[in-house]
């Protein structure tokens, strides 16, 4: 129309400068494994969710992500990653939607599919959360959605996000990652935050020693993977062995859930049980991590420790989940 024609454009959409960022190549991708993440990305979110515990500790929040809105879908329990997962979208001034409170209240128990009610949730969200029993479940839902899927624990695989959060606190403890000694004790077989963990360490110059019952065993297709990079690695059942020339004790639950003959979680698990006898032998700069929840595997009089990292692993997945759903949503 001839008014329109006279009327100057309102916006120059061409003088606009190109944009710079590129979420290091994590813009609108899913997040299923730790394979994904090489050491430069790693750098990458590790720097990332430094300036969001800062812009925590300034000011709490921002409105990075406002109008953007996360779908929390939990199939099993969690306190810790859902938990984080709301209030990082939130500090970012984003919404939620939570079905994390049991599926059971969802249309889940009325027999709907993974895959339905994934197309459901795209409807309404630009970001899914999903946590699932079953091993290649996130991987499943991420070629159902065309909107970003994040892996948060799929049965006895991979639980990425909180492997970015447990090499972070590493990072955070120590001030390094290569050069240390890493052991890990406890359900090493169905542990998926173990997995994810020891895969990501296989990019660096670590040790790896590995302290579990005979039937807990690291599986070995993880273990050659270790083996395959060259790491220096030892088995072993008794923490005693290891603990003296630790930097780094990460311990884990025994995985009650993944057992089918309950007998045989009975046997194994009281099995281990960090205490301030144990921690007398450690450095003096040694860090105990746990993914949590503990079931007896840490002394509650361990907790005032210095050296217990544990509660300050779980904030450090604040800032971790906050750098990379700024990063998949595509915001600096
Ligand atoms: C872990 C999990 O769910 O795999 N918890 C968590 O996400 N922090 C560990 C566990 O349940 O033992």
């Amino acid at each position: 129309m001839l008014i329109k024609e006279k009327l100057p454009p309102l916006f120059n959409f061409d003088a606009l400068p190109e944009p710079t960022y590129t979420g290091n190549g994590l813009t609108d991708q899913d997040v299923i494994s730790v394979s994904q993440f090489d050491t430069e990305r790693l750098d990458y979110i590790f720097s990332r969710a430094g300036e969001m515990r800062e812009l925590v500790e300034r000011v709490g929040s921002t409105d990075l992500l406002r109008g953007r809105v996360l779908a929390c879908l939990f199939y099993e329990p969690s306190t810790r990653t859902s938990a984080s997962f709301i209030s990082a979208m939130e500090r970012l001034g984003g919404g939620v939607i939570p079905i994390t409170q049991g599926v059971q209240f969802s249309s889940v128990s009325k027999g709907e599919t993974l895959a339905d009610t994934i197309r459901t949730l795209e409807q309404f969200s630009d970001v899914i959360v999903l946590r699932h029993p079953t091993v290649g479940s996130a991987q499943v839902a991420a070629d159902y959605a065309a909107i970003p899927v994040i892996n948060a624990g799929d049965g006895p695989g991979e639980h990425p996000t909180q492997a970015l959060l447990d090499l972070f606190t590493i990072k955070e403890e120590l001030g390094r990652i290569n050069g240390l000694k890493i052991a890990m004790v406890g359900d090493l077989r169905y542990g998926r935050t173990v997995h994810s963990l020891t895969r990501l360490l296989t990019q660096y110059d670590v040790s790896l020693r590995f302290v579990s019952p005979e039937i807990l065993r690291l599986p070995l297709t993880i273990m050659n993977q270790v083996i395959d990079a060259g790491i220096d690695v030892r088995e072993t059942h008794d923490v005693a062995d290891v603990i003296k020339n630790a930097d780094v004790l990460y311990v884990t639950r025994v995985q009650k859930e993944r057992f089918t003959d309950l007998a045989q979680y009975e046997e194994v698990k009281n099995h281990y049980e960090i205490t301030p006898e144990l921690m007398a032998i450690a450095k003096q700069d040694m860090v105990v991590m746990h993914p949590l929840p503990r079931v007896g595997e840490i002394h509650y009089a361990v907790d005032d420790d210095p050296r217990a990292a544990y509660f300050r692993q779980v904030r450090n997945g604040m800032y971790i989940r906050m750098a990379l759903l700024a990063a998949v949503l595509g915001k600096a």
